[in-house]
């Protein structure tokens, strides 16, 4: 089943940077998309477009759509904080917030008005448990969050996300500054993740890319270039500049 369909969607940032050029793709439900290519390619910013925080920067969609379970996520009308609760995002460098552990994961509940202690206690393990940190930390929830190593913050920012219950999952290079292991941790967490959730994931590798993906679609200066199932892109490329860029030829 499709979770998103992309249909025509071109780009510019206000300098006149083209940055996507009449993308059409669909985003499979419960499986792990992964976007990927050289720098520049636009795999950011059609992330960013999935839960409109490109709202923020200076864009304009020349043309096309974006369908979140058939409805146009472009369309003015759409509620922007809304769609950004459904559809969730992590960041290459984790960001965690100047409180404890806990409190990283309660401020959104909170926020969103959620005062009952045993709800917030609950989102906290669930989350914790789904982002494969739960054992490591259940002993220090209290402790700041700063206080953990880059690949905890990094799955603490991704249980995060998930504390807001959405239903897509955004990553852009989540594992660019972690070491192998922790990077093995992220990786395994987003394998389980996929059975509840929808995953799309610009990895910071080829070799990522390809132990991850269930669908995969190559990116090279706003176009797509091949969109499939990760099997046949990393192994059977149909288009001659995946397969030069899957092997290695140019970077
Ligand atoms: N805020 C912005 N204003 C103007 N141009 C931008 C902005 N953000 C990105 N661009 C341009 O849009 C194009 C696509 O950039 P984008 O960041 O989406 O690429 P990317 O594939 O994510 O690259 P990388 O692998 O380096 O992260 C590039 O030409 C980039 O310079
Ligand atoms: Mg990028």
């Amino acid at each position: 089943m499709n979770k998103i369909i992309i249909e025509h969607l071109s780009l510019q940032y206000a300098d006149g940077t083209e940055s996507l050029r009449d993308v059409s793709m669909s985003i499979v439900a419960n499986a792990i998309t992964v976007l990927f290519g050289p720098a520049g390619g636009g795999k950011s910013t059609l992330l960013r477009c999935l839960n409109r925080l490109n709202d923020l920067t200076e864009v304009r969609v020349a043309s096309g759509k974006i369908l979140l379970d058939g409805e146009n996520i472009l369309d003015p009308q759409t509620d922007v904080i809304a769609l950004r609760r459904r559809v969730g995002m992590v960041f290459a460098r984790p960001v965690v917030l100047p409180l404890t552990i806990r409190g990283n994961l309660t401020y959104g509940l909170e926020l969103a008005g959620e005062k009952r202690k045993s709800r917030l206690d609950e989102a906290v393990e669930h989350s914790l448990k789904l982002a494969a940190l739960w054992e490591e930390v259940r002993d220090r929830l209290d402790d700041p969050a700063i206080a953990l190593s880059g690949g905890q913050q990094q799955r603490l920012c991704l249980a995060r996300s998930l504390a807001q219950q959405p239903e897509v999952i955004l990553l852009d290079e989540p594992t660019s500054g972690l070491d192998p292991i922790s990077t093995g941790k992220v990786e395994a967490a987003l394998q389980e993740l996929k059975k509840e959730y929808t995953i799309v994931l610009v990895p910071h590798s080829v070799q990522q890319a390809a132990r991850t993906s269930d669908y995969a679609a190559f990116f090279l200066q706003g176009e797509l270039v091949e969109y499939g199932e990760g099997k046949e892109i990393f192994t059977n490329p149909k288009n001659k500049r995946t397969e030069d860029y899957v092997e290695g030829r140019f970077g």
